[in-house]
C-alpha cells in the first residue's frame, strides 16, 4: 500500500469512527462518556485519535447549531433511515466552521465516507450542502444566530429555563456549556501537600496551578493521561471539579463523626469525606446502582481510605439503615446534570423538560425519607450539579416551609449566586469550575 493511500485511508477512518459514534449517541440514546471510549479504543495513533474525539464532541456541542445550518441549506429533512447522511453533513459543517482542516480537505474526506454507508446517491447531497455554505457561510449563520437556541446550540426548553431562572446570566451559561473544561485535580491531603504535588507536576514538565477557590485543588493546563501522572498509583490525587470539591470543605468531617453519603458512586465525595477526616471519619456510602459501586470500591481502594458501603435506596431507610443517626449528611442528590453540560454536551439532547418533573420528585422523597435519619442539631448538605431553580433553591424552598425542625445555615462561597430563597448557585465556567448548588441544612435541638 503507497503511503498517499495509507494516509487516505487514515483520515477516511476518523471521519467514519466520528460518524458512528454521533449516530450511537443521538440515534440510540446512549451516552458519550460510554460511546466515545468505545468507539475511540480502535485507534493506536494518539492523534488521530484526539481528531476523533474533537470531531465528535464538537458536533454533539454544536448540534442544535449545525442541524440549523443544514436546515437553511436543505429545506426537507432527510428521512429518519438517513440520519447517517443527516449526522454527516454536521461532521462536514463542524470542520469547516470550527476546526483547522482545510475547506476542501474538510469536504472531500466528508463526501469519501458515503462509499462506507452503501448509499451512493447522498454523494453528490453531501457534497453540495458543504459546497453551498462555504459560498455563503456569513450570511447563514447570521441568520441561524438571530434565535437564542441555535445560537447557543441549546434545546428549546432548556433555554427557557434557563432564560426564567437567570434573566441576567441565561447566556453566560449558554456560552459557558459551549466551552472546553479545564482537567481539574484534589490532591490527596493525607499523602502529600498541594505545593508538594505541583512540584512534582513541574518536575515532569506538566504545568500546573493551585486551584483558585478549591483548597485541594489543582488546574492542569492541557488536558493529559491522568494515569501518568506522578502518584496516581499510590493514589495521590483524584479528578473532581473545583465545584464539587466544595461539598467535603463545607461539611468538614471530623474524626469519629458518623457520616451518611447517601447518593456516593463513583465515591468522588465520599473519598474527599475521608481524606479531610484523616480518614477518621466513619462514613458510609450508599448508592442504587450496583454497576456504580463497583467503580466506589476501586477509588477507595487506590486512594487507601475506608468507608462502609451498601447496595440501597436512599428514600427507603428501612432497607439499610442500622437505627443510629447520622452527626452529618451528603445528599448528593441525582439530578438533571445541566452544571455538566460542558462535560457532557449529549445531556442537552437526552435531557427532557419531563425529566425534570420526575427528577424533582425523586430528590423531595429522597430528602424527605432521609430527615429522620439525622441527629438533632446535625447537618444535611444538600447538592447538585444542575442549574435549574426547580432542583435547588426551590426544591430547598419547598422543604423548609414542610419541615419545621429544618433551617438553613448560610454559606459563603465565592464566586456564587444567592437568592431570596435558600442555597447558593455556582454557575458553570466561573472560576473555571462546574455548574453546582449547594445548600446547608441544620436540624433543631
Ligand atoms: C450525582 S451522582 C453522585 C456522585 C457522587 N456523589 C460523587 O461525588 O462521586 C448521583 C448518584 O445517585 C445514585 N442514585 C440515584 N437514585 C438513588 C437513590 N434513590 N438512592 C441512592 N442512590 C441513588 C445514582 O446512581 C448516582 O450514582
Amino acid at each position: 500500500m503507497s503511503h498517499a493511500t495509507e494516509n487516505k485511508q487514515t483520515v477516511l477512518n476518523s471521519r467514519f469512527i466520528a460518524l458512528k459514534i454521533c449516530l450511537t449517541v443521538i440515534e440510540s440514546g446512549r451516552s458519550l462518556s460510554q460511546s466515545l471510549p468505545e468507539g475511540l479504543a480502535q485507534f493506536s495513533d494518539r492523534r488521530e485519535r484526539n481528531f476523533t474525539q474533537n470531531l465528535v464532541i464538537g458536533t454533539l456541542r454544536w448540534q442544535a447549531r449545525l442541524e440549523a445550518i443544514r436546515a437553511q441549506l436543505l429545506k426537507k429533512k432527510l428521512k429518519d433511515k438517513d440520519e447517517d447522511i443527516n449526522q454527516l453533513i454536521l461532521i462536514g459543517l463542524y470542520q469547516i466552521l470550527y476546526m483547522d482542516t482545510p475547506e476542501h480537505a474538510a469536504v472531500s474526506e466528508t463526501v469519501a465516507v458515503v462509499q462506507k454507508l452503501k448509499k451512493p446517491w447522498a454523494k453528490a447531497l453531501v457534497n453540495g450542502v458543504l459546497r453551498n455554505f462555504i459560498r455563503d457561510q456569513q450570511a447563514i449563520c447570521d441568520e441561524v444566530d438571530l434565535k437564542p437556541a441555535q445560537k447557543y446550540s441549546h434545546p428549546q426548553w432548556l433555554f427557557k429555563a434557563l432564560r426564567k431562572g437567570y434573566p441576567e446570566e441565561w447566556q453566560e451559561i449558554m456560552q459557558a456549556n459551549n466551552e472546553i473544561a479545564p482537567l481539574t485535580l484534589r490532591v490527596n491531603t493525607i499523602q502529600q501537600t498541594r505545593e508538594a504535588f505541583l512540584e512534582k507536576l513541574n518536575n515532569v514538565g506538566i504545568q500546573a496551578s493551585a486551584h483558585p477557590t478549591a483548597p485541594q485543588g489543582v488546574i492542569l493546563e492541557n488536558s493529559t493521561d491522568i494515569t501518568q501522572l506522578p502518584t496516581y498509583e499510590e493514589g495521590g490525587f483524584s479528578v473532581q471539579d473545583g465545584a464539587a470539591q466544595q461539598a467535603a470543605n463545607i461539611l468538614q468531617p471530623k474524626a469519629g463523626e458518623r457520616i451518611l453519603d447517601a447518593c456516593a458512586a463513583p465515591g468522588g465525595k465520599t473519598t474527599h469525606l475521608l481524606e479531610l477526616s484523616n480518614n477518621q471519619a466513619l462514613v458510609f456510602a450508599l448508592e442504587k446502582a450496583p454497576e456504580r459501586m463497583e467503580r466506589l470500591a476501586e477509588n477507595l481502594h487506590r486512594l487507601e481510605l475506608h468507608a462502609d458501603y451498601a447496595v440501597g435506596d436512599a428514600s427507603i431507610p428501612d432497607e439499610w439503615w442500622d437505627q443510629q443517626l447520622f452527626d452529618k449528611i451528603l445528599l448528593d442528590a441525582p439530578c438533571s446534570a445541566t452544571g455538566i453540560i460542558r462535560r457532557h454536551p449529549d445531556i442537552k439532547w437526552h435531557r427532557t423538560e419531563e425529566d425534570i418533573e420526575t427528577l424533582v420528585e425523586i430528590q423531595g422523597a429522597i430528602l424527605k425519607a432521609l430527615w429522620p435519619t439525622l441527629k438533632p442539631g446535625g447537618q444535611l448538605l444538600y447538592a447538585t450539579c444542575s442549574v435549574l431553580p426547580q432542583e435547588n433553591t426551590l426544591q430547598m424552598q419547598n422543604f423548609i416551609e414542610s419541615e419545621p425542625s429544618a433551617s438553613v445555615i448560610p454559606l459563603t462561597l465565592e464566586t456564587t449566586l444567592t437568592f431570596e430563597t435558600p442555597g447558593n448557585q455556582y454557575l458553570p465556567g466561573r472560576s473555571g469550575m462546574d455548574g453546582f448548588f449547594y445548600c446547608l441544612l441544620q436540624k433543631s435541638l
